[in-house]
């Protein structure tokens, strides 16, 4: 994960040579082209001296993280033994033309950029719809999620392994306007790494809330806690204390666990949508599954495209995916070799056919076996049995058919539903009778579990 998970939204953030063209970025009321190196306000050009212009680019390419002193002196002056003083004064003239609170001092570290940072229009316009940071088929989830942010100081946006949360993320909390700060939490294991990777996320030195309430002040910001699963029970205590004392905090988790505090809004996010069997090409194009199946294949061969002949098995191929954006990826890799039918032909036992043959990107993500695991593993044992056992009833069930297989108290089985509901490794839809049922991919993994329990269990007599 890059220290701005954002910049990914535009390359000209995170690459050493800016695009030649176009590329605009907002800096708090500024707007800045990199490429051209020029700085407006209004429209009026700011005078400033193209070292100070450097370290200003330095400080948005790091935007919202900090950076050395050390850091900045490198990228200002390459190769040249500089005194620490000469970056001093090139600080000082920003905050002069700027204003004294645009960049802030890291004590005893470095310098952090105090301004929101904006993707301008025309950076935006040169990303294509297509490119790997491209959001697809979330336009209304977008929005939705843009609103809820709006009213909430606490959302969750709950929902399976690898169906996009960290993706709406980025956007949602790009487009929101005040200064975001990011922290994945994917690698803590306890609450000292929750609040250090918060500190860290924040650009602040050292793990204390008082730190971090001191750093933050009133200044309004949306705090992204990305990949919250495992510690959802310590970020729900942390982000609390950090509401209660930074009254412009807002907070966007990501998590397949729920915080259960009450300031939580929980913003459930399904999967891609999928087109009907039977839809026209140029109409199937606008679901988003099938939009993003079409651009992952593309980019491994530059020569796939859908026809009208392929459609068919590639909106089947969807659907037994389930819509689940990581799923998708993992198999369109596999269609330079196998071809859309031939995927689908063996997607039978489709958890050796979906994992990456690469090994890159975080473990939970490299195969949805490992996705499924990472799931199963955040539910305590009584879940998981329930779960397994849910797997070998009717595709669609009903909570009186679970109890009349299983026995048991009622209100106990409940609570567990309602877990595997929230972790969406069991969907309830209340317009349909009976309402429970799981994805195929979900049923597979669950029934291989279920079979390993049974196989390991000693037998009852
Ligand atoms: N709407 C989308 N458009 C394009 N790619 C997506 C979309 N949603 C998810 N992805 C991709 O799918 C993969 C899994 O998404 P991610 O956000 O990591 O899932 P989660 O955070 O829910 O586990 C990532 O490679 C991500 O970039
Ligand atoms: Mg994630």
């Amino acid at each position: 994960m890059p220290e701005n998970p954002l910049a990914d939204l535009n390359p000209a953030l995170m690459r050493p040579e800016w695009p030649a063209a176009g590329a605009l970025l907002h800096v708090g009321p500024y707007e800045l082209w990199p490429a051209a190196r020029r700085l407006r306000l209004h429209g009026k050009p700011v005078p400033l001296t193209p070292r100070a212009l450097d370290v200003l680019v330095a400080l948005v390419r790091h935007h919202p993280g900090m950076m050395s002193k050390n850091d900045l002196l490198a990228m200002v002056w390459p190769g040249l033994v500089v005194e620490e003083n000469n970056l001093q004064v090139q600080v000082s003239l920003l905050r002069k033309l700027l204003g004294r609170n645009a960049i802030a001092t890291v004590p005893g570290h470095g310098y952090r950029l105090a301004l929101p940072v904006g993707v301008g229009e025309a950076a935006a316009a040169a990303l294509p719809s297509t490119a790997p940071g491209a959001l697809l088929g979330r336009a209304g989830d977008l929005a939705e999620l843009g609103d809820v942010l709006r009213h909430h100081r606490l959302t969750s946006l709950l929902g399976a392994g690898g169906v996009g949360k960290s993706a709406l993320a980025r956007h949602a909390a790009a487009a929101a306007g005040p200064p975001v700060a990011w922290a994945d939490m994917a690698e803590c294991a306890g609450s000292g790494d929750v609040l250090e990777a918060v500190a860290r996320g924040m650009g602040v030195d050292g793990g204390a809330v008082d730190t971090l309430a001191r750093h933050a002040g009133s200044q309004p910001c949306v705090l992204v806690l990305d990949n919250v699963d495992r510690v959802a029970r310590e970020t729900a205590a942390l982000a609390q204390e950090l509401l209660a004392r930074l009254p412009a905090l807002r907070l966007l988790v990501t998590t397949q666990v729920r915080l259960h505090v009450p300031e939580e809004q929980v913003y459930r996010l399904m999967p891609l949508a999928i087109p009907p069997a039977g839809c026209a090409l140029a109409e199937a194009l606008d679901y988003g599954a099938l939009a993003l199946l079409q651009a992952r294949a593309q980019g491994h061969d530059h020569r796939f495209t859908l026809t009208e002949a392929t459609l068919p098995d590639a909106i089947a191929l969807c659907r037994e995916l389930d819509g689940l954006p990581l799923a998708l990826e993992l198999a369109a890799a596999r269609i330079p070799a196998l071809g859309v039918a031939g995927l689908l032909r063996r997607l039978g036992d489709r958890l050796p056919l979906l994992a990456k043959s690469t090994g890159t990107g975080p473990a939970r993500q490299r195969s949805l076996h490992d996705t499924l695991e990472w799931s199963y593993d955040l539910l305590a044992p009584a879940a998981q049995a329930l779960w397994c056992d849910t797997a070998a009833l009717p595709t669609w069930f009903s909570l009186e058919e679970l109890m009349a297989r299983r026995g048991g108290d009622e209100a106990a089985t409940l609570d567990l539903l309602g877990t595997l509901v929230d972790s969406a490794l069991l969907r309830f839809d209340a317009g349909h009778a009976p309402g429970y049922t799981m994805a195929p991919s979900h049923r597979a993994f669950a029934l291989r579990k279920r079979a390993d329990i049974a196989h390991t269990s000693p037998p009852t007599t």
